[in-house]
């Protein structure tokens, strides 16, 4: 490369003394050099911007262009000139003026979803920085992955310690409750006088209480930890929500809250789980009333939809919503603001849906609301014989 640099500076140096014919040659090299280095930047996976100083465009190639979603050949402008000050692209602006390197640094565009990786580097020319080299890579697989790998790795360790701490809880859980009765049964033959008999009767009925709260954990710890194995059958999927919905009336009455179902299908056959999408939906549910709790107006919105091969479910509620600093916890095993949760509710839910191929998604804005956003994949009867062939 660099010999090719004295070259062509030697050729500047005596361009006067070159002939036609030498002159066509240097062009026609220069042109073939020129070409190929575009084909090997336009298709590099990255998208590589050039700016110099004045924060003029020298080079962008067309990944570049994707990612910033810049649609016009915008070479020679001001960076700033050809992106608006609400797009993604404009932190990238903002992040190139500052003149220092940036390395790695992780931004999610919101529009696109995509996570991408953006690295600031001085472009140097003779020891003289010349203006910066901006280097996007797309790393959204590869994120995704590496959050999925954290979950399994945090079940992972989470199932040999609950595995055993379950079995113990469990057994004398199931003796205290059987003793309870026994005391319950002992204290009708006695003879004591009514108050503290009603007294003693409630005592025993908040040891009860108590009792179902801790096998429900218990419970809850369990499904977390055991191989989901689907039993996969053909049923309707907006039938499964108002069911239930129904089986939640008591507490939503209780709440004053108003739910709404919305679909524009009636019906969305497909194959799933009923026991274990029932349990996801009341689990997302659940945590919309319990974000409702302290607010004036309760509201919960409930839209199915479908397109060729998806079903699409929004859960949307105007409760407390989830402090920023909080939103990537909350798939975590044991993660919980609750003073009674256990923190497995959207652990289990997002095993759920994996287990199905589906994925999902939430996203909140603390006093304002929350948004479940689940997406699965429709597989028909006819489909899947189809496919199984
Ligand atoms: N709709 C929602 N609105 C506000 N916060 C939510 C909502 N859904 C989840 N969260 C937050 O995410 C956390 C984790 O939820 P998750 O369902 O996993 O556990 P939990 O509800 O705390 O416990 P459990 O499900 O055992 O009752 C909650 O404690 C809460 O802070
Ligand atoms: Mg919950």
């Amino acid at each position: 490369m660099k010999s090719k640099q004295q070259f062509y500076t030697k050729i500047l140096e005596n361009f006067d003394r070159l002939s036609h014919d030498e002159i066509k040659r240097v062009f026609t090299q220069l042109s073939n050099l020129y070409n190929t280095q575009l084909l090997v930047a336009e298709n590099l996976e990255e998208g590589v911007i050039a700016i110099n100083n004045e924060e003029q465009i020298l080079f962008l190639n067309k990944k570049a262009m994707f990612f910033l979603n810049i649609t016009q050949d915008i070479e020679g402008k001001n960076l700033d000139e050809c992106i608006s000050s609400d797009s993604f692209a404009y932190i990238i602006v903002e992040l190139s003026k500052s003149k220092t390197t940036i390395e790695n640094t992780i931004l999610q565009d919101k529009n696109s979803g995509r996570i991408l990786q953006i690295n600031i580097l001085p472009l140097g020319h003779e020891g003289r920085i010349e203006g910066s080299l901006i280097l996007i890579f797309d790393i959204t697989n590869l994120w995704l992955q590496s959050q999925k790998l954290k979950r399994v790795e945090q079940l992972a360790s989470l199932t040999t310690v609950v595995a055993s701490v379950a079995h113990e809880i469990k057994n004398p859980l199931g003796s205290i409750s059987i003793y309870i009765q026994l005391i319950e049964k002992i204290l009708n033959r006695l003879e004591i006088d009514k108050d503290n008999s009603e007294e003693l009767h409630q005592y025993c009925s908040i040891v009860k209480e108590e009792i179902n709260r801790l096998e429900d954990t218990v419970n809850s710890f369990l499904f977390s930890v055991r191989t989901i194995n689907l039993n996969l059958e053909e049923h309707d999927i907006c039938k499964i929500m108002t069911n239930t919905v129904t089986f939640l009336q008591h507490e939503i009455k209780e709440t004053n809250i108003k739910i709404e179902i919305n679909s524009k299908e009636e019906h969305i056959n497909m194959m799933l789980d009923i026991k274990y999408i029932k349990q996801a939906f009341i689990n997302i549910i659940q945590n919309s009333i319990d974000a409702l709790k302290d607010k004036k107006n309760k509201n919960i919105k409930i839209n199915l939809h479908k397109d060729n091969s998806n079903v699409f479910i929004y859960i949307l509620d105007d409760g407390d919503g989830i402090k920023k600093s909080n939103i990537s916890k909350v798939f975590e095993p044991y993660f919980t603001t609750k003073d009674n949760g256990t923190g497995l509710g959207l652990t289990n839910v997002m095993r759920i849906i994996e287990a199905h191929n589906g994925t999902m998604e939430i996203s909140s804005e603390q006093n304002i609301g929350t948004e479940v956003l689940i997406k699965l994949p429709i597989m028909s009867m006819d489909k899947r014989l189809v496919s199984v062939k």
